[in-house]
């Protein structure tokens, strides 16, 4: 906490030994009363939660599992922005100790393996977003052994790519600090361009071939880009035209 050089993200911050999910009490309080930059911090979770209602292992002290509540004044449609705006900020904030990509739009990968996951859940209504919980899960300090076998060949750690165990806490400010300058300069002027260059920059997906499963299909596409609103540009198979895919709408599988 000492380390943290931020106005108000994480100047409210409640840390637990243990919780079922740090996002579902983030919701819970933010239902009845939102606190713009609080920031909640498990040492374990022992009911964590993934995107499509899967299970996200948060073993004790072994991971990092935060969710930051946050009450921007912008459109519904554009929060899958701030979804982006973390993966930059994790990235800027690690690139100092690995090398790591954004496999577009929810997770950050190393060598095509997951590191870090982001659930993005927001409660609004037509045009007025109430509150946005962001949760970040952060295999930091997992070993292989420690991780579900079913996840062992399609995840990785900081532990396992550095080979020596990092300081959480000052991951935690790094990325606090840095998500703090993307986003406050996001809500006063719109200004997504840092964003959106990190996240091409350092994309996984960009000029790769992917699956892209939409409701009940699952098609062949080229990501081509990632545009002004943070939308993937794909090429489907047989196509010559681009189709911008909407972040809530798809998710995207290795090839
Ligand atoms: C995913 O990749 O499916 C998203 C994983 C998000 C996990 C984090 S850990 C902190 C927060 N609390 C939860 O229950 N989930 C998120």
């Amino acid at each position: 906490r000492q380390q943290l050089k931020t106005h108000f993200l994480g100047q409210k911050m409640q840390v637990f030994p243990t919780i079922p999910s740090t996002n579902v009490f983030a919701k819970e309080e933010a239902q009845q009363k939102p606190e713009n930059g609080k920031v909640y911090l498990a040492e374990e979770q022992t009911l964590g939660r993934g995107r499509l209602g899967r299970v996200w292992s948060s073993p004790k002290g072994k991971t990092i599992a935060l969710s930051m509540v946050l009450t921007p004044e912008i459109p519904p449609m554009e929060a899958s922005k701030l979804t982006q705006i973390v993966a930059a900020a994790f990235v800027e904030a690690t690139k100092n100790i690995a090398d790591v990509q954004i496999k577009w739009p929810n997770d950050i990968v190393i060598n095509g393996k997951k590191l870090c996951g982001i659930l993005t859940e927001i409660s609004a209504e037509l045009t007025q977003i109430h509150y946005v919980v962001i949760g970040i899960g952060i295999n930091t300090n997992l070993s292989f052994e420690e991780m579900p076998p079913d996840i062992q060949e399609k995840a990785t750690s900081l532990l396992q790519v550095l080979g020596k165990e990092i300081d959480p806490n000052h991951l935690i400010a790094s990325f606090l600090t840095t998500f703090e300058k993307y986003y406050a300069a996001f809500i006063a002027t719109g200004n997504y361009q840092p964003t959106l260059q990190i996240c091409r920059q350092h994309s996984a997906v960009i000029g790769k071939e992917i699956y892209v499963i939409q409701q009940d299909s699952k098609r062949l596409a080229k990501a081509v880009d990632i545009d002004e609103k943070g939308q993937l540009l794909v090429q489907f198979e047989n196509e010559k035209k681009t189709t911008p895919i909407f972040a809530g709408e798809v998710s995207i599988r290795g090839t």
